[in-house]
């Protein structure tokens, strides 16, 4: 029996180039790797079987769609061995909440399964495989914090000093991604500016954000946070405003909508301040629960291994 952690992930900056012809978006996307995480579980079975526990499990997909299927059996078709495999899924991660938490348990599957097979596949062909499942599993499998470019599987890790404290604001309901991304391109075409790559710039890292990683400040990092996805999230779910100013009324440094929402993300200052507002959000009803959590922290990692199960 193998099980593996994986982290969530939250976007410091999110900025969102045109439409590809490819119905992607180019990006720049500097991924945070922030201790609220999953445990995925894999034990000898016959063929893929998957189960879930947590708040949200009702909330999580248990047939072929699930990324943590769907690696397992990419993963042995690349090794030409069948996917013979229990996996477990031990949920926190807030469900379609823009923190990648389908994308983790995919990277925490990889891991997972190549363990219990015995594979040893190497760093950059799993890279490879996480690639082909999503554009936000690679970098559950690197944790960190990474600049990602291409659709965000193009990974660069990014140095930073010593950690983060954050809060989540979790809302009731998830968002679709493609409905968010199609959101930013109506308001983009709505303002004017056009939509696809033809016409607007391929978006870079913000010097100032990638400075205030460096440096370890909080302060300069909560001036810097930015996502191009926001207004568009906000489109759709305009209380997530109310959201946000609880938690900036509440002492945050800084918000953000975590990539395509609806989960609200909280810069603070330090452990005591992320119980504080994450106290705060609770009772304010702007959210349906708050958790205190910080980073960065590593990618999707065994943490028990077991003969004989
Ligand atoms: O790669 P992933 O399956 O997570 O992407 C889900 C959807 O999000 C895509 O089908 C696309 O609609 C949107 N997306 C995008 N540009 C990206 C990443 C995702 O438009 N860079």
């Amino acid at each position: 029996m193998i099980t593996v952690r994986v982290p969530a992930k939250v976007n410091v900056q999110l900025g969102v180039g045109g439409l590809r012809s490819d119905g992607f978006h180019d990006l720049a996307n500097v991924f945070f790797a922030v201790a609220l995480g999953d445990e995925v579980t894999a034990r000898q079975g016959v063929g893929v079987t998957l189960t879930c526990t947590g708040p949200d499990a009702s909330l999580v997909p248990l047939d072929d769609t699930n990324l943590a299927a769907r690696a397992a059996r990419l993963l042995a078709a690349h090794h030409g061995i069948e996917p013979n495999v229990e996996l477990h899924i031990a949920k926190a991660i807030p469900v379609a909440g823009g923190m990648a938490g389908g994308s983790a348990d995919g990277a925490a599957a990889l891991v997972a399964c190549d363990a219990l097979w015995n594979r040893a596949t190497p760093l950059p062909e799993l890279l490879t495989l996480a690639a082909e499942l999503g554009s936000d599993v690679p970098f559950a499998l690197l944790g960190g914090v990474a600049l990602g470019r291409g659709r965000g599987e193009l990974l660069e890790p990014l140095p930073v000093s010593g950690g983060f404290h954050w809060v989540f604001a979790v809302a009731d309901g998830g968002l679709s991604t493609p409905a968010v991304f199609r959101e930013c391109d109506r308001l983009r075409e709505a303002a004017g500016t056009g939509s696809t790559e033809a016409d607007l710039p391929t978006p870079d890292a913000d010097p100032a954000l990638l400075a205030a990683l460096a440096d370890g400040d909080p302060v300069a990092l909560a001036a810097a946070l930015a996502n191009d996805l926001q207004a568009a999230a906000l489109s759709l779910r305009p209380a997530l405003a109310d959201c946000l100013a609880a938690g900036l009324a509440a002492g945050a440094l800084g918000a953000l909508v975590s990539g395509s929402g609806p989960t609200c993300a909280f810069l603070v200052k330090d452990a005591a301040a992320a119980q504080a507002v994450a106290e705060a959000l609770t009772a304010s009803g702007t959210c349906r629960t708050a958790h205190a959590t910080y980073g960065p922290v590593r990618g999707a990692h065994v943490i028990t291994s077991a003969d004989g199960e």
